[in-house]
């Protein structure tokens, strides 16, 4: 199961960094990211980026049901990623407080926090299944890996 989840990721990373390598808008780079991922990933059910738009989250290019459009700094699991800059890793959105429920058929979720060239958060990687522990530290490794590489260009 983890080496079937490791093999997708490195398929992912492949062709991630073919679409994104040598375009330098982020918007659309996040569009690609979005686009691989949510196709090419078991139990991937909603998948956006919520981006850092004057002290807020405005939600950015996703795949899935609809999102809601604002989340403010320290709210739910997003805001939550921003104030602590740190990927949170939800094994049960029931146990995590305030979580922001935008479909109620989201079980489970990660967020990693995105940061640019400058080393400046500009913007949340949101993940959401409809089961329950769904994302590990597996997750966590590969999506900082490709969002270093492809929106902070390292
Ligand atoms: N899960 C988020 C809210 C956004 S949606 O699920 C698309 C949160 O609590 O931050």
């Amino acid at each position: 199961m983890s080496f079937e989840k490791e093999t997708n990721y490195q398929r992912c990373r492949v062709r991630i960094e073919a679409l994104c390598d040598g375009n330098d808008d982020q918007i659309s780079k996040m569009a690609s990211v979005v686009g691989v991922l949510h196709n090419e990933m078991n139990n991937f059910f909603w998948t956006g980026f919520y981006r850092v738009v004057e002290g807020r989250l405005v939600i950015g290019p996703y795949q899935g049901t609809v999102g809601c459009l604002r989340i403010e700094i320290g709210q739910g699991v997003c805001g939550t990623a921003v104030a602590m800059g740190e990927t949170q890793v939800v094994e049960n959105v029931d146990d995590f407080p305030g979580h922001i429920a935008c479909d109620e058929r989201s079980q489970s979720e990660i967020v990693v926090p995105v940061t640019n060239e400058s080393g400046e958060l500009i913007a949340v990687l949101d993940v959401d299944s409809v089961e329950k522990g769904a994302f590990d530290d597996v997750d966590r490794k590969y999506l900082e890996e490709i969002l270093a590489h492809v929106l902070g260009g390292r």
